[in-house]
């Protein structure tokens, strides 16, 4: 079956887009709806019949059985013999949902309730600091437990009325300097946002803030707040448990947005407009068990994935949202992504037969124009672009930057499909006055090859409503990608060595030690720090 993929997607290659556009209704049938949300795929190399072989290799998966287990609280994440149940998080429909008989959403409607009174309190000020009311929260967390809550407080500056919000994740110590330099340890709350309180990088700064916020304030841990699975370790860390938010095993790091580890979004928001980025998430949820797979928009963006990934070669993929308030879109769908299907081994332990997820990167439009765009379009290699835009922005007085701004994206799609022939080049040089030789080689350098393919995802305007539709058609997406590639994307295993391994190197750097058990180039790495240390 992936042999008849990799044929159409290779044999597809030399296809002309432009010619597949005119013929049919392909703009019509290409595309996929879901509320206001408008996923558009009619730019890529992919025929009907290709599609139809595409539904049959998610069929053949059993993707609708795989995604109704992991609705149903089964213990999908087999390596780890866990329950995935983000989706529990936001859904606010009364639903039960059992793990082992047992239903979870009391717990999860209490912990949410819990938030909500915690971060009304500190935006209504009944919930001081030693210096009176919050001004600032800092959310020390990394991976999952960072990259959610601040691509989402970015996304929806145009909802934040609280306090100001800040996120420190790296382990240098310039993050968290440059971060509290400037802040009033009086009037912040310090949030550690961990689901195993064991992170290295996120305790160490928690030691950190705690000792910055003691200088100043008699009792620091009152200032803190905890977001964690392991209740017995944030009481070791001196954290009241009336500040602790807890969550289950069920939710893995980087899907856990929309569960405690976004307190720090909601006390930004408020619980309203977090209650409305739930329901986005929970309606994408909905359309996703419910629509037929040709109609359904996480199958048919994970299918044009397979489709430009393992069936024509292309290694990575672009996301460009031109939606500045996206900025951190593309790290967040980078852990997303590439920590979820980034496998070589399938569920059963056998190497997997393709290429596994492939390299996502990106960066908002307009910038990325005037820095890699240059590759996308006459590189050598091809780079498959999802485009995203919403109609309107939130600045009804700048309407013409907006404009601009859609035009900008539309333009790239098209100039990736269309391209420059040589002749169209010649032409222009032509005009120019050019002739002979030097017209032939000045027309080569502007000829683009076109027939690139790209998608687009459109929206209305970027809410906290739609954020969630967003978030949860990518993780639906990568959920897709997985059962076809037959592979767990809910363990991390590959994550681990580089951990033991730094836990044992931090020791040696401390002293004196030439870490004998090192390879060489380790150890003249190491040499090389101990002589240049203060
Ligand atoms: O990088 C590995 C990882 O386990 C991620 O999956 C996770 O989001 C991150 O570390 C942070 O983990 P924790 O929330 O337990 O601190």
């Amino acid at each position: 079956m992936w042999s008849d993929i990799e044929k159409r997607g290779r044999d597809a290659l030399t296809r002309d887009m432009t010619e597949m556009l005119e013929s049919g209704d392909r703009v019509g049938s290409f595309n996929v709806t879901f509320g206001d949300l408008l996923f558009d795929y009619s730019k890529t190399q992919m025929s009907t019949d290709d599609r139809e072989a595409l539904l049959t290799l998610a069929r053949q998966a059993k993707l609708a059985e795989k995604r109704d287990a992991m609705f149903n609280g089964h213990r999908i994440n087999e390596t780890e013999g866990r329950a995935v149940l983000h989706t529990a998080l936001r859904n606010l429909s009364g639903r039960s949902i059992h793990v082992d008989g047992a239903d979870v959403m009391p717990g999860v409607l209490d912990t949410l309730t819990r938030m909500e009174h915690f971060a009304e309190a500190i935006r209504d000020g009944s919930f001081t600091g030693q210096g009176g009311a919050i001004t600032d929260v800092v959310n020390i967390g990394i991976g999952g437990s960072d990259l959610g809550p601040v691509m989402a407080y970015a996304a929806l500056a145009p909802y934040a009325d609280g306090p100001r919000v800040h996120y420190v994740s790296n382990v240098d110590g310039a993050h968290i300097h440059d971060t509290l330099k400037g802040l009033d340890p009086t009037t912040t709350l310090v949030i550690v946002a961990s689901k195993t309180f064991t992170t290295i990088e996120t305790m160490t700064n928690a030691e950190t803030a705690k000792r910055w916020m003691a200088e100043q304030v008699t009792d620091p841990a009152a200032q803190f707040a905890a977001l964690s699975t392991a209740a017995d370790r944030t009481a070791d860390f001196g954290i009241d448990p009336s500040r602790v938010f807890g969550f289950e095993d069920w939710v893995g790091g980087r899907y856990s947005v929309w569960g405690p580890i976004g307190l720090s979004l909601m006390i930004a928001i408020g619980p309203n407009d977090f209650r409305d980025f739930l329901s986005g998430g929970h309606e994408m949820d909905m359309h996703f068990c419910g629509a037929p797979l040709a109609q359904n928009m996480p199958v048919m963006l994970a299918l044009t994935g397979i489709w430009h990934n393992q069936g024509q070669g292309h290694a990575t993929r672009a996301v460009l949202p031109y939606d500045q308030r996206l900025l951190r879109l593309p790290a967040y769908l980078q852990q997303l992504e590439m920590e979820s299907n980034g496998k070589r081994v399938s569920m059963d332990g056998a190497d997997l037969k393709v290429d596994s997820g492939p390299v996502v990167w990106g960066e908002p439009g307009t910038n990325g124009q005037h820095a890699f765009y240059q590759l996308i379009h006459q590189g050598s290699r091809v780079v498959p672009c999802e485009f995203m835009v919403a109609a309107r922005g939130h600045e009804p007085d700048l309407a013409h930057h907006h404009q601009l701004l859609v035009a900008n994206c539309l333009a790239q799609s098209e100039a990736l499909m269309r391209g420059r022939s040589l002749d169209e080049a010649r032409a222009l040089m032509a005009a120019k006055g050019l002739t002979g030789d030097e017209l032939d080689r000045q027309a080569r350098h502007r000829v683009f090859p076109g027939n690139r393919p790209s998608t687009t995802l459109i929206y209305p305007q970027l809410t906290p409503h739609v954020l969630g539709q967003i978030v949860a058609l990518y993780e639906h997406r990568v959920f897709v990608e997985g059962v076809i590639l037959g592979i767990n994307s809910f363990d991390q295993w590959g994550v681990e060595l580089g951990k033991e391994l730094a836990n044992s190197l931090a020791p040696v750097l401390a002293g004196d030690d030439a870490g004998a058990d090192k390879d060489p180039s380790t150890r003249a790495l190491v040499a090389y720090v101990q002589a240049h240390r203060a």
